[in-house]
């Protein structure tokens, strides 16, 4: 599947990922800036923070309690749309997945 980041600078970056790793992990792996994932992908720093594409939205599981928490805790404003990255696994079905990386994560 192929995931588009959409960087700071306006640029997109489409890479082409595994599916089972998730989108934070793609991310590093092809060293996207902007998605710092500090705690390496424990659901613990929100560093990993992403806007998702609204029409991937429904295609995602909802965001568990831990997730939701830490959420409100991110550098850039949380949106309807925000998402831990390190919390969304690649699949098939995500194939064209767009996420923008916000503007600061510390
Ligand atoms: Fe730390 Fe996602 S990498 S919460």
């Amino acid at each position: 599947p192929t995931i588009h980041y959409i960087l700071k600078d306006g640029s997109t970056r489409s890479v082409e990922a595994k599916p089972g790793a998730s989108v934070m992990e793609t991310a590093i792996h092809h060293n996207i800036r902007g998605i710092d994932a500090e705690c390496g992908g424990s659901c613990s720093c929100a560093t990993c923070h992403v806007y998702v594409d609204e029409a991937f939205l429904g295609k995602l599981t909802p965001p568990d309690e831990m997730e939701d928490e830490l959420l409100d805790g991110t550098a850039s404003a949380r949106a309807p749309n925000s998402r831990l990255s390190c919390q969304i696994p690649v699949t098939a079905d995500l194939d064209g997945l767009t996420v923008r990386v916000p503007e600061t994560q510390v």
